[in-house]
């Protein structure tokens, strides 16, 4: 069975890995802001009419987290606001809807894994508007899934393990923060859990979805940790920035 997959922000991080790993048996009609602002209702509207897709999937997003604090009513315009035109427009046309969301909807305080039904209390702008756009998302569609991610990274785009192999390559020693845990998540591995979660879910072998899954890669990393794994890493693979990611798959956490 064929299936049309439309993304927004396809040429970020996550809607390019999604764009690679896509099975043949689905079509991608992959827009990113150039073909469709997510702001915008009615080029958001005329996209899904245009695509007519079983899927929607909205990588797009104002993801500059420290920008976000200067530029809030920008941050929540794409975060808080447009994935519920998104969702609205998914709900009327019955079409699937996947959301990308992130930690830092949580305060950080936890020491153990985030359930998806932990309590939530973003403490920066971007995360604030992260939440409402999963807010109005729900409301819009309940059907719509809600994929909270963290510390993304792959070959391209500007993330943190890119930022360590240009360092190391040029023999420049490197300064992190050290009170940072998080969970590096490999963007082609993300992508086929949300591939797979569309495949198999809402009744399939995965199991009932919840409304919101949680996707990390490794278990908790200090950033300090991640860089020594990637030193490895590095070096076997030669400076090939996700080479060291390969370890382990991602998964899905209830
Ligand atoms: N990267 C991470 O570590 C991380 C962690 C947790 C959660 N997430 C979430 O995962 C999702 C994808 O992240 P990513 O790393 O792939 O981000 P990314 O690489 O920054 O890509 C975001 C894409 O969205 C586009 N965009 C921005 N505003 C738009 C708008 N109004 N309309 C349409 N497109 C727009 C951007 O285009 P321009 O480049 O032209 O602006 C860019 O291509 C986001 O929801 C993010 O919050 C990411």
């Amino acid at each position: 069975m064929t299936s049309r997959a439309l993304i927004f922000g396809a040429s970020g991080q996550v809607g390019s890995a999604l764009r690679q790993i896509a099975p043949s048996s689905m079509t991608v009609v992959a827009h990113d802001l150039d073909e469709t602002d997510i702001r915008d209702r009615s080029a958001v509207d005329r996209a899904i009419a245009d695509a007519q897709p079983e899927l929607i999937i909205n990588c797009a997003a104002f993801t500059n987290v420290d920008g976000a604090e200067s530029r809030a009513d920008e941050a929540m315009e794409a975060n808080g606001i447009a994935p519920g035109i998104i969702a609205d427009a998914a709900q009327r046309a019955r079409v699937r809807f996947f959301h990308l969301s992130t930690d830092y909807v949580f305060d950080g305080c936890a020491h153990t894994p985030y359930r998806t039904d932990a309590v939530v209390g973003p403490l920066s702008v971007y995360g604030a508007t992260k939440l409402e756009g999963e807010r109005r998302v729900l409301a819009a569609s309940p059907d719509s899934v809600v994929v909270r991610t963290a510390w993304v990274h792959s070959g391209g785009g500007a993330n943190f393990v890119r930022t360590a192999v240009r360092f190391l390559a040029a023999g420049k020693p490197m300064r992190v923060v050290d009170d940072q845990v998080g969970t590096p998540t490999r963007a082609l591995h993300l992508a086929d859990v949300i591939e797979m979660a569309h495949r198999e879910g809402p009744h399939g072998a995965a199991g009932e979805l919840p409304e919101a899954a949680y996707v990390p890669d490794y278990a908790a990393l200090t950033r300090p940790s991640a860089r020594s794994k990637l030193l490895t890493g590095a070096a076997i693979a030669a400076g090939v920035a996700v080479g060291y990611a390969a370890s382990r798959r991602s998964r899905r956490q209830p």
